[in-house]
């Protein structure tokens, strides 16, 4: 594929659903709302791999307190619900415990897959763990999480662009838009 704009399998970013400027305006309230939140403490920005780093490199760049950046990958099989099953493809390379954890994710869809990331933080003692998502699917949710920010709460469509991908394509549109069909 050379168009960035390209088809992929037979699929294409269709319309847009949040432009570059909406999501600029968005994440600066965000960061100041996560900066009001965590007034004279210092963060740990946890963010999960791959489709947080264009979400995370705007976020931080706003935000006004003392953070950290770490990552987590997960690679998660599909048709098990055994935690045994999660495979970390990256993992913390600073102990958390005692520090105040956020979580920085792309989209917050069925929720599986923030669960069990939870529950892996948890189990590490932090000082305080919240979960910030740029996109929040609520119709789609199966596992019971929620975020504590969310950019935008949008319906159930699949979405590329701004760090989202279909099939690893398309993350590098500066904008969200709805994937379809060709
Ligand atoms: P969950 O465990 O179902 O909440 O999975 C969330 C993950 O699924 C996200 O981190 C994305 O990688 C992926 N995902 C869910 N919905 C979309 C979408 O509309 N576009 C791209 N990736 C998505
Ligand atoms: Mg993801």
């Amino acid at each position: 594929m050379t168009d960035p704009l390209g088809v992929v399998n037979g699929m294409r970013v269709g319309r847009t659903l949040l432009t570059q400027e909406a999501i600029e305006s968005r994440v600066s309230q965000l960061a100041a709302e996560v900066s009001a939140r965590y007034a004279g403490k210092e963060v740990t920005l946890v963010s999960i791999l791959k489709g947080s780093f264009v979400f995370l490199a705007d976020l931080t760049r706003r935000l006004t307190i003392p953070t950290r950046v770490d990552f987590l990958g997960i690679s998660s099989y599909q048709g098990t619900e055994s935690s045994e099953d999660i495979r970390w493809t990256t993992r913390l390379t600073s102990p958390v415990i005692g520090r105040h954890v956020l979580v920085v994710e792309d989209i917050l869809d069925t929720g599986r897959t923030l669960s069990r990331i939870i529950d892996h933080l948890r189990d590490q003692e932090p000082a305080s763990l919240r979960l910030c998502a740029l996109l929040d699917k609520p119709n789609r949710r199966v596992a019971p999480v929620e975020a504590d920010f969310v950019g935008f709460t949008i319906p159930d469509v699949f979405v590329v662009g701004y760090g989202l991908d279909y099939d690893g394509w398309f993350r590098q549109l500066p904008y969200v838009g709805v994937l379809e069909r060709v």
